[in-house]
């Protein structure tokens, strides 16, 4: 049926063609940095504080490899479960994310607590630096 063959190949070549290009890094949106302890060190040092006190290390391990929560909870590597920039991982921290599977630990946690925490998770980070977008 040389017919359907032209078809398949029409086809492929459509979907081959019709995939939307990769954007590169300067079409993406920017995320918003949106965490004012970022870089901040007594803000970080406080933030170390918090992971230990909030219990944090009991699903993700005391330097942030995983723990309990698995590779999903890894903290410093390029691997973002529901994205890297701040207003995601805030919105993780108060558990707004739909079918989230870490529990909403940040509900009883001020703005604050939350920030510096974030701001000392950023400190971990041994990813590709080019994916920083905090
Ligand atoms: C009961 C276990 C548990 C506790 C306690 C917990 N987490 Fe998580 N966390 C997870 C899991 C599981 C994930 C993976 C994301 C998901 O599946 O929801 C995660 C993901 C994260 C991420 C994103 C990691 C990524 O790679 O996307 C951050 C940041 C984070 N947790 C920070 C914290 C902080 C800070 C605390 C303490 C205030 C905390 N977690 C307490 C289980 C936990």
């Amino acid at each position: 049926m040389k017919d359907s063959r032209w078809l398949l190949v029409a086809l492929i070549l459509g979907l081959i063609l019709g995939q939307p290009g990769n954007l590169s890094a300067q079409d993406q949106p920017k995320a918003k940095k949106l965490n004012p302890y970022t870089g901040n060190p007594e803000a970080i040092a406080e933030g170390r504080k918090v992971y230990f006190l909030y219990s944090c290390n009991a699903c993700h391990g005391g330097t942030g490899g995983g723990g309990m929560a698995g590779r999903p909870g890894i903290l410093y590597d390029d691997n973002w479960v529901y994205g890297s920039d701040d207003e995601s991982l805030f919105k993780l921290m108060r558990g707004q994310i739909p079918n989230q599977t870490m529990p909403a630990v940040g509900q009883s946690m001020t703005d604050d607590e939350i920030w510096k925490v974030l701001a000392w998770i950023r400190t971990l980070y041994k990813g590709d630096p080019s994916r920083i977008n905090w």
